[in-house]
């Protein structure tokens, strides 16, 4: 029915531009772009790629005569090769294409990023329009070069505070940045061991992400996958994520964000795979997340809501999800859903979330879900569909934690429970299923636990919990057979 509609549409649709043709035969053709697209190669620019010398000046001569040309989209051609290099500044009209077996190296030191601490990229587009990156190639940001002590805990990290623009060791270079451009599109391409954020997109307008590898270490802080700040309209697909920090990050430091959609993805992460916030201060609205798979992660699904901005019309679907312990020095409680907001200090106001859906997800994780709002600003309009929750402890870290980080009442003992709730005004579950299969599981409290707050206005539907199957042996025969039964 849909598809014969809809091939009705797209018959109609062609018909009319058909006729529209054939009925206006005096004015001229509409010209469609057809940009020629202009190759340069930087080894015509003298760049050795030999990783050893800096072809920073050949690369930047290619890509600004590659601007110069007249084509609509000019290549800059990265050869088999690695290619130390400083900052490059990425034009319009540019696309990097660095070719399979070609690798970008950053530099590694403070001299080799412009002065101001908010360009210090590896790559960096700034008001540019139709950019992007390409080939099968890599850009390696030599992040273990900014180790200064190995900690399986946590890496201690370099700091480049000199200039006094940033503090302790979030000051380090990222690896690759578009700052308010338009026309975005990174595809094919692996970013690797970042020193800070790897792939940042601030106040840009239509970005593509799609088929990007990104691998950082997994004991580094600060490695975020792919932060998207600021920014309206954003696609990110068939990516692949495995760092050591928040795995895909939307943010809003000094405008909303509007219209993110993340799909068919595969992420690992010691910190949150899809995280709102924290950085929050603005509005975050049309967020669509559905088919990824979350494995070894400290945290699944996330809202991190601390500086005031609001969050509306957020959907996670068809979601795969595997959340776990790690040391506490990083954000993150193995909960497979984290739903907050809360001040980050005392004079901030709360965000507000509503109408946030779960849709089709499965998680098999070491804590329950957390829903938190704030006095005052309750979470509105939660729904869980078709969740399949799995509980069982599997590490040694310590459990009996919630987690309000950053700011707000920060952690605080309390044992764990399928799902905690605090102020809340609309939360509908319907085909939710709880399972804990583990004998510890006496160390859980109840599968719903509200906390002394307001909740208003819950429906359940088909929810239930009980113990799995598989682990009723240490029970006794009687509840084995209320296991097979069941
Ligand atoms: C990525 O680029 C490589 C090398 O150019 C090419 O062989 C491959 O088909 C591309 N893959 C995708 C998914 O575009
Ligand atoms: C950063 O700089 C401040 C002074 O501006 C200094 O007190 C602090 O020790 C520095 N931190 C690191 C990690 O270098
Ligand atoms: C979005 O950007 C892509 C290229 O990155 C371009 O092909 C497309 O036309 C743009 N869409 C809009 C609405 O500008
Ligand atoms: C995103 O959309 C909002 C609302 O239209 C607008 O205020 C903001 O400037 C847009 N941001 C960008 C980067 O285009
Ligand atoms: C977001 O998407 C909606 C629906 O496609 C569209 O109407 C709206 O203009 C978009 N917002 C921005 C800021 O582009
Ligand atoms: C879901 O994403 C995976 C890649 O992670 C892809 O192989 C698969 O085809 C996607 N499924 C659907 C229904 O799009
Ligand atoms: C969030 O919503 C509240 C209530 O509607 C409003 O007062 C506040 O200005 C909004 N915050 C932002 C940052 O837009
Ligand atoms: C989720 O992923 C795990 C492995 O990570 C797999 O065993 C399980 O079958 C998957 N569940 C669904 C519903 O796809
Ligand atoms: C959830 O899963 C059901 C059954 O697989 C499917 O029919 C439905 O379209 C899915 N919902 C979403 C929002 O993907
Ligand atoms: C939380 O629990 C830990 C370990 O059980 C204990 O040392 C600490 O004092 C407790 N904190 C509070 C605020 O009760
Ligand atoms: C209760 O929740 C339902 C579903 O979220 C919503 O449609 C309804 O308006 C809510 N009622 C009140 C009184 O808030």
């Amino acid at each position: 029915m849909t598809t014969q509609l809809l091939g009705f549409v797209l018959l109609l649709f062609s018909t009319i531009i058909i006729q529209s043709h054939s009925s206006s035969p005096t004015t001229s053709p509409i010209k469609l772009p057809t940009p020629a697209v202009v190759t340069l190669s930087v080894s015509d620019y003298g760049a050795h790629g030999d990783g050893v010398h800096y072809d920073t000046h050949h690369i930047q001569s290619t890509i600004d005569a590659c601007s110069a040309t007249s084509a609509a989209t000019c290549h800059v051609v990265f050869p088999p090769g690695t290619y130390l290099t400083a900052t490059l500044f990425l034009k319009s009209g540019v696309i990097l294409n660095i070719q399979r077996g070609a690798k970008l190296l950053g530099g590694t030191k403070l001299e080799d990023y412009p002065s101001e601490q908010s360009r210090w990229y590896v790559v960096v587009a700034e008001d540019a329009t139709d950019v992007g990156i390409t080939g099968g190639g890599e850009i390696d940001g030599q992040g273990l070069e900014f180790v200064e002590r190995f900690d399986e805990r946590k890496n201690v990290m370099v700091s480049w505070n000199r200039t006094g623009a940033c503090f302790d060791d979030e000051c380090r270079p990222r690896l690759v940045g578009f700052l308010r451009c338009r026309n975005v599109r990174v595809w094919n391409v692996s970013l690797t061991q970042p020193a800070y954020w790897c792939l940042h997109i601030v106040k840009c307008e239509n970005t593509s992400i799609q088929d990007v590898s990104i691998y950082g270490d997994f004991n580094t802080p600060n490695n975020d996958g792919i932060d998207i700040e600021d920014s309206n309209n954003t696609v990110i697909t068939r990516c692949n994520i495995d760092t050591g920090d928040d795995a895909i990050c939307p943010k809003t430091s000094t405008a909303p964000l509007y219209n993110l959609t993340a799909t068919n993805c595969w992420i690992r992460t010691k910190s949150s795979a899809i995280k709102l916030g924290s950085a929050s201060w603005f509005e975050f609205k049309g967020l669509v997340f559905d088919n990824i798979t979350i494995v070894d992660s400290h945290r699944g699904l996330a809202l991190q809501i601390r500086d005031g901005g609001n969050v509306s019309d957020i959907t996670f679907s068809n979601i795969n999800i595997s959340t776990r312990y790690y040391d506490p020095l990083w954000w993150g409680r193995a909960e497979p859903i984290y739903v907050t907001t809360c001040p980050r200090h005392k004079h901030y106001t709360a965000g507000s979330i509503s109408n946030v859906q779960f849709i089709n997800i499965t998680a098999k994780s070491e804590n329950g879900v957390f829903l938190s709002g704030s006095s005052g600003v309750p979470l509105c309009n939660l729904k869980f569909l078709n969740v399949d929750l799995t509980y069982t402890r599997w590490t040694n870290y310590r459990d009996g934690l919630v987690d309000y980080r950053p700011g707000c009442q920060e952690l605080v003992n309390h044992s764990a429970a399928g799902m905690i709730l605090e102020h809340i005004q609309g939360l509908v579950v319907e085909n939710v299923n709880m399972r804990w299969s583990e004998d510890n599981s006496r160390r859980w409290n109840n599968p719903l636990d509200f906390r002394p707050s307001t909740v208003n206005n819950i429906s359940l539907l088909n929810f239930h919990s009980g113990l799995t199957v598989e682990d009723f042996s240490y029970l006794g025969n009687e509840i084995g057979f209320m296991g097979n039964k069941f």
